[in-house]
């Protein structure tokens, strides 16, 4: 059979509201044109983010039951323990309640003022914590990387010849470590071959800095993998991983994406003076080092979960079912960063509105206008989001990106058929949309919790 179904059935649902085109306008007005501000009883479909947001399966509803809530020692904790060992053993263990509390704890650690850490692209936490040492953090994805009409099977490649001159640069004592995110999301959701993985860790090692994985979406990294990189079609997933992480010295992970968990994340390391370190940081920011921040049943969850996210079935349909959004408003017209994500479907904004220039937000103005009708929500993901630069100017980000990020287990087909639609029609009108402005900002995370207008005309 050709058709690649959902490999679930559904026990327990939730209703969506149902919500007029008038409505909409009236929330988003009121919600100063910022989709994080809207009530996400006001959104049809979510696709704001992947990110805690994927259906649990009945054996983690069960495992949740006998989460141990022990202060310390708890065996939720040890369960948690040998599922993320069973995938990507490190020496040091560090259970944190998010992913950015292990960049947090990671960078408050490691990074200093004089340093920089390279990375294929930043995520925006994880800039943010970077940056909050006052460190720099620099991007070196390949080229094809930075446009989204290029067609190349590992977008989220890091550029290893530009990771070299920049650490001969550099120098090597201002470089704590390397980073590498996969798959990489604000580059595309794309993901990293085996090969540069390997390829980074050898200039790393050239050079004596360890190299940390943003972990995140590994499991649907590891699954194009072994869809797009010759050698590894017959190769199991659960090898794809293992082969993966041998490479690093260490990661931080949020267990809202592939651990299939609502909350949760972890550090992890081979280093014992820096763990020992961070550990102390746990207990003073996060609590103690065998619950991080995290209940009992949060760790047992994340524990099946990470059982789950590494089944082919799953991974089969979960990056199928991307590739089919991706692929009708494709063909509808609506440019589209190429090829599809693991985990969302971005739009080109810029080009799909060349009458909005940069600094006027197209991606806003698009995601907006979604909203508005079809009641869907995706997320900015270009100039409002990192177009602000540490010295206070404004210049456009390398691309201007909607992200329509597919929450895992979650939607049907018919529903992201509503989406393909609502998109299509969107497409049609599309020189009707206007440019927007910020009208309030704060000074770091801006798109979280700033206004926008429209700009007058
Ligand atoms: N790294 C990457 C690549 C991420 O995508 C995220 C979160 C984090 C780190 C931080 O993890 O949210 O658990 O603190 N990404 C979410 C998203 C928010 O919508 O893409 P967190």
């Amino acid at each position: 059979m050709k058709t690649i179904i959902e490999p679930f059935r559904i026990k327990s649902v939730e209703p969506i509201r149902m919500t007029t085109f008038a409505e909409r306008e009236q929330c988003i007005r009121d919600a100063y044109y910022n989709l994080f501000t809207l009530q996400s009883n006001d959104v049809l479909i979510d696709l704001l983010t992947d990110s805690g947001t994927s259906s649990m399966s009945a054996r983690q509803w069960g495992a949740l039951m006998e989460g141990d809530e022990s202060y310390a020692g708890s065996p939720s904790f040890y369960r948690f323990k040998e599922a993320v060992d069973n995938l990507m053993p490190f020496k040091y263990l560090i259970p944190t309640h998010q992913g950015r509390a292990a960049e947090s704890i990671l960078f408050t650690v490691v990074a200093g003022a004089t340093h920089s850490i390279p990375n294929n692209t930043h995520f925006d936490t994880t800039r943010a914590n970077v940056e909050a040492q006052g460190a720099d953090a620099v991007d070196l994805v390949i080229e094809e990387g930075k446009h989204p009409e290029l067609e190349h099977p590992f977008k989220g490649n890091m550029d290893v010849a530009a990771l070299e001159r920049f650490i001969e640069e550099r120098g090597v004592e201002n470089i704590p470590l390397c980073m590498l995110t996969i798959t990489n999301n604000s580059g595309g959701g794309q993901p990293v071959s085996m090969q540069n993985i390997r390829q980074t860790k050898e200039v790393c090692d050239r050079h004596g800095i360890p190299l940390f994985i943003d972990a995140c979406r590994f499991a649907e990294n590891a699954w194009f993998i072994k869809l797009r990189e010759p050698g590894f079609q017959d190769t199991p997933v659960i090898d794809i991983v293992h082969e993966m992480f041998s490479y690093a010295d260490g990661c931080t992970m949020s267990a809202k994406k592939d651990g299939l968990a609502n909350i949760g994340g972890w550090l992890a390391m081979n280093n014992e003076d820096w763990a020992v370190e961070c550990r102390n940081r746990l207990i003073l920011t996060e609590g103690f080092s065998t619950y991080g921040g995290l209940s009992g049943r949060d760790l047992a969850a994340i524990a099946v979960g990470l059982e789950e996210v590494v089944e082919e079935d799953y991974l089969r349909y979960r990056i199928a079912s991307t590739e089919y959004v991706a692929r009708h408003i494709s063909a509808a017209g609506v440019p589209i960063m190429k090829p599809a994500g693991g985990h969302a479907v971005y739009i080109d904004a810029r080009q799909m509105l060349p009458h909005i220039p940069p600094l006027q937000y197209p991606g806003q103005s698009l995601a907006v206008e979604l909203y508005k009708q079809g009641g869907i929500r995706g997320c900015e993901i270009g100039t409002a989001m990192f177009g602000l630069q540490p010295d206070e100017k404004e210049e456009p980000a390398h691309m201007d990106l909607v992200r329509l990020a597919i929450p895992r287990r979650m939607y049907t087909q018919a529903h992201m058929d509503y989406v393909i639609e609502v998109a299509t029609e969107v497409y049609e009108n599309r020189e009707n949309l206007r440019g927007m402005r910020f009208i309030r900002q704060p000074p770091a995370l801006r798109h979280f919790t700033g206004r926008f207008d429209y700009v007058e005309n």
